[in-house]
This record gives C-alpha cells, sequence and structure tokens, in this order.
C-alpha cells in the first residue's frame, strides 16, 4: 500500500506514521528526518537544507524531488512505503506523479491530519525526541516515564532547533500558502482521507488503521 502523510507542523505526522508503519510492514519516508540527519553528518545535501530549515522555510523543490526519487527507486519501496511531509508543493506534488508513474507505482490513500492552528503550537514547542532512535515524545500530551529520557533505550531527549516559537509561525504560514492548496489536488483525484487528529493518539492510530484497512 502507497501512503501520503499530510497535516500541518505538529498534526502528529511523524507520531502516526511510526505506529502505522508497524503495523503495516512498508517503510517510513520522511523528507525532514532525511533533512536533519544530512545536516548532523555535515553533507552537502545537510549544508544546503541547513539554511532553509533553520528558519522555517520550505527546502527548493529540485533539492527535495532527487532525494524522493533515489528513496522511492530502492527494492525496499515495491511492498509499499507511506511518505510523511512530501509533497509539501504543487510542483512537488506534480513531480511525484512523475517518479511513481516511472516505476509503475500509484497513490492508494493520501491521509490528511486536521488540526487547528491554536493546538499546533503547544504541540510542537513541548515536543521532546530521543537523540538514539528518533521516537517522538510531548513533555505534557506524551511524556516519557523518566524526564528527559527515551522509554525505548534510555537516549537523550532533545528539542528541535525549529520548534521555537518564531520559527513555528512562519512553518505554518510556508504550509497555509504553498501546502494545504495540495488538498484540492488530491480531492479532485478522489484520494483525500480526511481524519480528525486533535484525538488523543491512540485514536487517531485506530482511525488511520480502520480507513486504510477499508
Ligand atoms: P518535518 O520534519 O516534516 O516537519 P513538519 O511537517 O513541520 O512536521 P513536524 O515533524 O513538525 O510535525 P508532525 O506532524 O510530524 O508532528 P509530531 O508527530 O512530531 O519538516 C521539517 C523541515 O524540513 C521543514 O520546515 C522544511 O524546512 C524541511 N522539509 C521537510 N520536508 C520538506 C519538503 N517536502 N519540501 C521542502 N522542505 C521540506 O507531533 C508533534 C507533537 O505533538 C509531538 O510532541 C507529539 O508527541 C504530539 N502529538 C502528536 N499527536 C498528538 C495527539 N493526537 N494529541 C496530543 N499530542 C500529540
Ligand atoms: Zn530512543
Amino acid at each position: 500500500m502507497n501512503i501520503l502523510f499530510m497535516g500541518p507542523p505538529g498534526a502528529g505526522k511523524g507520531t502516526q506514521a511510526e505506529r502505522i508503519v508497524e503495523s503495516f510492514g512498508v517503510p517510513h519516508i520522511s523528507t525532514g528526518d532525511a533533512f536533519r540527519l544530512a545536516m548532523k553528518e555535515g553533507t552537502a545535501l545537510g549544508q544546503e537544507a541547513k539554511k532553509f530549515v533553520d528558519q522555517g522555510l520550505l527546502v527548493p523543490d529540485e533539492v527535495t524531488n532527487g532525494i524522493v526519487k533515489d528513496r522511492l527507486s530502492l527494492a525496499d519501496c515495491d511492498m509499499g512505503f507511506l511518505l510523511d511531509g512530501f509533497p509539501r508543493t504543487l510542483a512537488q506534488a506534480e513531480a511525484l506523479d512523475e517518479i511513481l508513474a516511472a516505476l509503475g507505482k500509484k497513490i492508494d490513500h493520501v491521509v490528511n491530519l486536521k488540526v487547528d492552528r491554536d493546538r499546533l503550537l503547544a504541540r510542537l514547542t513541548g515536543r521532546r525526541i530521543c537523540r538514539t532512535c528518533g521516537a517522538t515524545y510531548h513533555v505534557l500530551f506524551n511524556p516519557p516515564k523518566v524526564e528527559g529520557v527515551c522509554d525505548k533505550d534510555g537516549g537523550a531527549l532533545y528539542q528541535r532547533s525549529d520548534d521555537t516559537e518564531e520559527k513555528v509561525g512562519t512553518r505554518l504560514d510556508e504550509y497555509t500558502s504553498k501546502t494545504a492548496p495540495l488538498l484540492a489536488y488530491y480531492e479532485g483525484k478522489g484520494l483525500l482521507r480526511e481524519v480528525d487528529g486533535e484525538k488523543d493518539i491512540d485514536a487517531v492510530t485506530a482511525d488511520i488503521s480502520s480507513l486504510l484497512r477499508g
């Protein structure tokens, strides 16, 4: 099954993707994670991405499309994939259509997590991530058992550099102007599945699972 996760920053895409890929056995492809890894490793891609990610701006389409094309061509995507955070512009959506057509694949479901803008700020500023395994927590809504420590592997938790109030404002504006219009694009293709992302984490997982299982 080939799935896209859409929704504004903080809607819960990463949190739900971690759970859905476990039950559906498909790879989780997050362009945000790919950029953060490249930035950590200091590669040429990372240095280019950092100029945009650190300001809360979208990375240029030509950089982003290349990463996705390479990743979707790997053999583990033959059984399906979950794309999280891509596409985010109309040009990326059109590039994705071309990449998939060349690979003889198509999108089955576009899952849109709907959350009000007011809630997103609280979710993002309280988010913490494990340095070792990348698991996502929230200081209030999904706290680890021991403060600052990952439940799964004891890794230290950190805050993303773009999760400050100021950067979150820019990210939400980028979403509204460039990404939100894509919902109409996928609705027109009959692929859009709306999910209430304001329910608690387990309830959202249950709703997504049941819609994917049809
Ligand atoms: P990316 O990493 O994709 O960030 P994002 O879209 O801004 O999304 P987030 O990761 O912030 O949020 P999420 O929806 O995954 O929420 P999460 O599950 O963590 O992109 C980062 C940057 O990379 C971009 O700004 C851009 O610069 C660049 N980039 C990436 N892709 C790009 C592209 N295609 N084109 C160009 N540039 C690109 O949840 C958030 C918090 O809420 C967590 O603490 C979680 O525990 C909590 N939470 C989750 N669900 C619930 C719930 N149901 N109830 C209560 N709390 C919840
Ligand atoms: Zn961990």
